[in-house]
């Protein structure tokens, strides 16, 4: 009896533990229809299958001829390119944030279809909060351009902060739902809503690399990075924390090659 009530609170404090540390994550990776078949896919086989969902967004006419087996968010009233991402974003999190709540994940992740995202890394991160937050790679740039986070690195920004947006984006950050440069729009908006930005420094290092990992690695900055950059940077495996979430420009062989070492031994 004693051993059969230890049983049950020991079942109790674990469940307890997981419902506290389990957070759920919605994936949301932009791509484009030409990109489906390919950097699309790739993803969706590694990293993005360890989301508690996910969807690709894109803003493509699609037929049965397409033949797509992923899971997809498709929006019709705007171009599928560049110079309309920041419209396709904010019209994804416009649909996402109008949701009945309670909402069914905690944070939602905005990536690219060429970042990948070491997902346990991510979710080591992500804890339960009533502070609006968003975590991702934070750029300073010195050419007077505004703080923001870098959408190729991915960001995340939990529920807190999307009840913000409510009762719609056209409403609340109605400014910067224009054409333009994604990233920084939507931080623009958060700013806005005095949702904390949060660069997720782990110690000397960023967690989150709007840069590919061997760029980082033999330390070939663009530019544009030493230009946004707010950290001392260091070559070899000291480029990155041992916790680092995300890497951009990531090939699908890249994407391939991780999955095949990390995940080696799992049974699938
Ligand atoms: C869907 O299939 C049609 C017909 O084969 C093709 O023209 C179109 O490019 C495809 N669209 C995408 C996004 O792959
Ligand atoms: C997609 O379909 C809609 C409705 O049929 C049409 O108005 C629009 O021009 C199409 N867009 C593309 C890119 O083909
Ligand atoms: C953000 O903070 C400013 C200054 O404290 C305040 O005036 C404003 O109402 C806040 N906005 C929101 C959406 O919380």
């Amino acid at each position: 009896m004693v051993n059969l009530q230890l049983a049950s609170f020991l079942l109790f404090v674990s469940c307890i533990h997981f419902i506290s540390s389990h957070q759920r994550i919605y994936c949301v990776i932009k791509t484009f229809g030409q990109n489906l078949a390919t950097r699309a896919l790739t993803v969706h086989q590694t990293w993005a299958n360890r989301c508690d969902k996910h969807v690709f967004l894109i803003a493509t006419n699609l037929t049965k001829w397409n033949n797509t087996i992923l899971p997809i968010l498709n929006l019709f009233d705007v171009g599928d390119n560049y110079v309309e991402l920041s419209i396709k974003v904010f019209d994804a999190i416009n649909l996402i944030i109008q949701q009945p709540q309670p909402y069914d994940f905690d944070w939602l992740l905005m990536a690219d279809d060429d970042t990948y995202i070491i997902m346990e890394n991510l979710r080591q991160l992500l804890y339960e909060t009533s502070e609006p937050l968003a975590f991702g790679h934070v750029f300073a740039p010195n050419n007077g351009a505004p703080v923001h986070l870098s959408g190729g690195a991915g960001y995340v920004i939990n529920t807190v902060a999307l009840k913000r947006m409510l009762p719609n984006l056209q409403t609340t950050c109605s400014q910067w739902y224009v054409p333009g440069m994604e990233d920084v729009y939507v931080s623009r908006c958060l700013q806005h809503l005095n949702v904390t930005l949060d660069g997720a420094i782990d110690g000397l290092h960023h967690r989150f690399f709007p840069l590919e990992l061997l760029s980082l690695y033999y330390m070939e900055y663009p530019q544009w990075y030493l230009d946004y950059n707010t950290l001392k940077t260091y070559p070899g495996f000291d480029c990155c924390s041992t916790q680092s979430i995300s890497f951009h420009y990531m090939t699908r062989e890249w994407m391939n090659l991780i999955e095949w070492t990390r995940y080696l031994d799992e049974t699938k």
